[in-house]
């Protein structure tokens, strides 16, 4: 008899690609859960939920920031990448959520902020001390531009027209040395220069240091930004706008696929893993995110795009919101889910701390807002790629109704108001009207753990209101209702596990005009998967055209709905946003 040797392929596949039937729930840690009475959630708190996560059986968690910060960007503007803020803890609290996510088989991924610094880090104190410190240049200074035969040297005149993301300039102006700093972000957000290698050297110590204490990889934050134009040109003026797109110059940048080979080289090559990287990349395009997650190239795992979360925006700006035509979100992750088929990978969310709450997006947060929250769970966990929940999402949080710009607390949203009303010309009225569905602070308010008094997220004063319909949407309400949006995300979520054609079949996107209804077919060799999700209010009836349906969906079992199962309703009738998942084969 002979017995077949196993392939190297064979025997690395199961831990390079663990990932495929992974989900991971992401925690923003200021509103999740505090422990000691602040306002602000912390490390203890999270502690105290472990075992709700496990219980809704993610793999893994995503932590936002909660390295040393000023909080200007809450804590995406960091002073000392190896400590914990006082806010939130210390190293012992986090070394014990590590030990006790990894007790109950779940890994911890950290946040990685490494296009900038907060202004308050050491690195940058000495930067900016003086033209000849010996970290100058580990961020991007330039003398102000010469203007009109001024000869240069004034304050007035940065380097070029580039726009802060945050409003504003990218540029400002340090007194000490008559030089203007980049700032993409806002102020106090200082661009790293990655043309360095000493930051480089810097950054992969960093990383290498977090990973020998026990983390399991890094979201990494804007990390398509790290590369930038040397040139540092002029960008287009949009109508209505004050200041340059920059974007072109820092997005994908030249060396961007040199700097993550790199990284992938010094911090993560030689380890055993299983690590999980996922690079955060606005503006990515699907032919660059095949080169980015491509495995033979080792730069990232997945990415995160943004081009189905500016479909409901005119020209991808947030601040104009428009409908969202569900043709146009299925043309959108359909290209996607076609682009990464034969290589890369997908990761896939509807929401996260910097988007409007998705059942308030994409769903219907009146009526049907447990119905469509569960839909949209079906319809997001089956296709291919891996699923990101954010905290909330699997309670069905919707958005926030805010009242004037001072219950706001997201310096995007207050340096928008400040800008739109005083340079602008609009009312603060129109401002406010403009911003409600998509600002930040929407998917920031604590999560619902009950119905007491701060919905059970603090005994203080929490740092931004908490929605008042936490009275009736809350965890305790629902970890224990079997008919609950947190118990179908666990039903959901475990599909994964169990179903293989979940985590690794192949996607066909069927009835692609159709503006109500979402369709599609998950394939194995011997297990079909048919997804249909009803984005509207109304009955409609599914015309499956024979040509696309690979197999006869007739005699297919119904695995997963959102209604109680009901034998006089047709298979392929659904009702208001009702999921019907049919599965085939063995
Ligand atoms: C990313 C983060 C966002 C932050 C920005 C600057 O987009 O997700 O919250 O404001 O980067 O770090």
């Amino acid at each position: 008899m002979t017995v077949e040797q196993p392939t190297e392929e064979s025997v690395e596949a199961p831990a390079r690609d663990w990932f495929k039937s992974a989900v991971v729930y992401q925690i923003y840690p200021r509103s999740f859960a505090d422990s000691s009475g602040d306002g602000i959630g912390d490390l203890r708190g999270i502690i105290s939920k472990l075992d709700y996560l496990q219980r809704l059986g993610v793999d893994v968690v995503w932590l936002s920031p909660i390295y040393t910060s000023p909080q200007d960007d809450n804590g995406y503007d960091i002073s000392d990448y190896r400590d914990v803020d006082p806010l939130f803890g210390t190293l012992e609290d986090l070394q014990e959520l590590t030990d006790g996510l990894h007790a109950r088989g779940m890994k911890l991924v950290m946040d990685l902020v490494v296009n900038h610094t907060s202004d308050e880090h050491p690195w940058f104190v000495e930067s900016r001390s003086s033209k000849d410190n010996p970290k100058r240049d580990w961020y991007w200074w330039r003398p102000p531009r010469e203007v009109a035969g001024d000869g240069g040297g004034v304050q007035g005149a940065a380097p070029n027209n580039w726009g802060s993301v945050f409003s504003g300039p990218a540029w400002e102006f340090d007194q000490a040395t008559g030089e203007y700093y980049l700032h993409i972000f806002s102020r106090k957000q200082p661009d790293l220069n990655w043309e360095n290698p000493e930051v480089r050297a810097a950054v992969y110590e960093m990383m290498n240091w977090w990973l020998d204490r026990g983390v399991d990889g890094f979201r990494m934050d804007v990390i398509n930004f790290i590369s930038k134009d040397t040139a540092l040109p002029d960008g287009p003026i949009a109508a209505g706008m004050l200041y340059g797109d920059g974007s072109p110059f820092f997005i994908g940048g030249p060396r961007i696929h040199e700097f993550l080979q790199e990284m992938h080289r010094e911090v993560f090559a030689d380890r055993p893993g299983p690590l999980l990287t996922v690079g955060e990349m606005p503006g990515v395009t699907v032919d660059q995110a095949v080169l980015f997650t491509d495995p033979e190239r080792a730069e990232v795992d997945m990415v995160f795009q943004f081009e189905h979360v500016a479909l409901d925006q005119e020209d991808g700006n947030k601040w104009r919101p428009k409908k969202l035509k569900l043709t146009d979100l299925k043309h959108s992750l359909g290209r996607w889910q076609t682009g990464l088929a034969e290589r890369g990978w997908n990761s896939l969310y509807w929401g996260n701390h910097d988007q409007a709450r998705a059942v308030s997006r994409f769903g219907n947060d009146g009526q049907y807002r447990e119905l469509s929250a569960k839909m949209l769970a079906g319809i997001l966990h089956l296709h291919r790629g891996t699923p990101y929940v954010y905290q909330g999402e699997e309670l069905g949080m919707t958005n926030m109704t805010f009242g004037a710009i001072s219950d706001y607390r997201d310096i995007e949203v207050l340096n928008h108001h400040r800008e739109a009303t005083t340079h602008l010309g609009h009312t603060d009225a129109e401002v406010l009207a403009a911003l409600a569905p998509l600002n930040r602070d929407n998917a920031r308010t604590p999560v619902q753990w009950d119905a007491s008094r701060h919905a059970g997220f603090t005994t203080g004063s929490p740092w931004i209101a908490v929605n008042p319909n936490a009275n009736h949407i809350n965890a305790a309400a629902q970890v224990d209702d079997p008919d609950s949006v947190y118990s179908f995300y666990r039903q959901v979520i475990a599909l994964r596990h169990s179903e293989p054609v979940v985590s690794h079949g192949d996607f066909t996107m069927l009835l692609p005009r159709d503006e109500h209804v979402y369709a599609f077919v998950r394939s194995l060799p011997d297990t079909q998967l048919l997804v249909l999700g009803n984005f509207s209010g109304q009955d409609q009836e599914v015309a499956l055209d024979g040509a696309d349906v690979p197999v006869a969906w007739g005699s297919a079992v119904l695995i997963l709905g959102n209604y109680p199962a009901e034998p006089s309703v047709p298979r392929l009738h659904l009702r208001p946003w009702e999921l019907k998942v049919f599965r085939a084969g063995r």
